[in-house]
């Protein structure tokens, strides 16, 4: 295998469903913090993802669903009028560019403050079970507060929220949604054992646990269509508290991947090991075996370079890599690898707030 070829499998174009990526490098899904209160992104949102939109796909920032959804001061949200504009202006500058972008969609469950929540609520979760951790908040850094469990009869609410941010996503000129099932958000708190103590028929067996976000797919399914709707799981990462994890996580996402299936799905995202932290699964996981499980395009993602996703490629373990971090730093990101020109970056200092510095002041390569 010479290194054109194997650069052809990471830059050559992919279907995934009806997205129709240019090359895959996707840019993983990454929080910035830069919103105002009300979580409608401008100008200068628009112009950070328009820079990065030679990226196969962008995947756009984890966008709330609702204002129960929301978890951390300034981020943005789907449901309003005001955030369908603002967005709108995110996608017609990465269209302008050649781009594709979905909207991550997100519901943090559990992981949130009252302060955060309307009228200072409780966050609510599959069960009364509070998080370990901090969020971000108006009044800086809290502990998380102790969520309420969700009524059996306020989970179609909850399955509505997700339609609604879906269709909003669809008036904002997104190409499709991504179903933020991952890193101990609301689905997965449904999802894990360690999380959900129910005993309706949304707690219990693994069939049980995973009917929530199978039914927030086939909701999204029914605004998008099947071959616009991705989705993201995180089979081994834990909580900010180091929860334990599912205590049969090949079986509980096995289930749910297979049950996956039936609807046809544009891609499967998975964060391989503890996201943004390290690649290794604890003994008896093996994240390739539940891949392999699944019948569509792959996206994996987590602390990959060029030659970690080169080698994943021709070993047919991935159709796509999404890198996050990467692409803070290096808007050209797919130029840069191509090129094997150095990586720029980004000092943690910039990850969350700041306004346009550190966020649409780093500079492409210039040929
Ligand atoms: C600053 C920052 C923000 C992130 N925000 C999100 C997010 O909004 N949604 C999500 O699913 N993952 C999020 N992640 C996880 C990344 O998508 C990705 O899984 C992680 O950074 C590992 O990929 P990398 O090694 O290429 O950075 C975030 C990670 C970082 C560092």
């Amino acid at each position: 295998m010479t290194l054109s070829s194997s650069f052809n499998g990471l830059f050559s174009p992919v279907a995934m469903g009806a997205l129709k990526l240019a090359n895959r490098i996707v840019m993983a899904p990454l929080t910035r913090s830069r919103m105002g209160p009300d979580g409608v992104p401008n100008e200068m949102h628009a112009r950070y993802y328009a820079q990065r939109a030679s990226a196969g796909l962008i995947i756009s920032e984890a966008t709330n669903i609702s204002a129960q959804g929301r978890g951390y001061a300034l981020t943005p949200g789907i449901w309003t009028d005001e955030q369908v504009a603002g967005w709108k202006k995110v996608t017609d500058a990465v269209h302008a560019a050649g781009g594709l972008i979905v909207c991550q969609l997100w519901h943090v469950g559990r992981f949130s403050h009252v302060d955060l929540q309307p009228d200072g609520a409780a966050p609510v979760a599959p069960s009364a079970i509070r998080a370990e951790g901090q969020t971000y908040t108006e009044n800086g850094m809290l502990d998380v507060s102790m969520p309420r469990a969700l009524e059996t009869s306020e989970i179609p609410g909850i399955i509505q929220q997700y339609r609604h941010a879906a269709e909003c996503a669809q008036r904002a000129g997104f190409d499709g949604v991504e179903v933020h099932s991952a890193n101990s958000y609301l689905l997965d708190q449904f999802l894990r054992d360690s999380t959900n103590q129910r005993n309706d028929e949304y707690g219990g067996s693994i069939e049980n646990r995973s009917r929530l976000p199978l039914e927030v797919t086939a909701a999204v399914v029914e605004v998008w269509g099947h071959d616009r709707v991705g989705i993201r799981l995180s089979p081994v990462t834990p909580d900010a508290g180091n929860t334990p994890l599912d205590s049969q996580v090949m079986q509980t996402y096995g289930h749910l991947i297979e049950q996956l299936n039936r609807f046809q799905l544009a891609y499967m995202h998975f964060v391989e090991g503890a996201t943004a932290t390290s690649r290794s699964v604890p003994t008896g996981i093996d994240l390739d075996a539940l891949r392999a499980l699944f019948k569509g395009p792959y996206i994996g993602n987590n602390n990959y370079d060029l030659d970690l996703a080169v080698n994943r490629r021709l070993e047919g373990k991935v159709d796509a890599v999404a890198f996050g971090r990467p692409f803070i730093a290096n808007p050209d990101l797919v130029h840069r690898l191509k090129t094997g020109a150095e990586l720029a970056v980004a000092p943690r200092e910039t990850y969350y707030g700041n306004g346009a510095k550190g966020y649409t002041d780093w500079p492409a390569l210039v040929d």
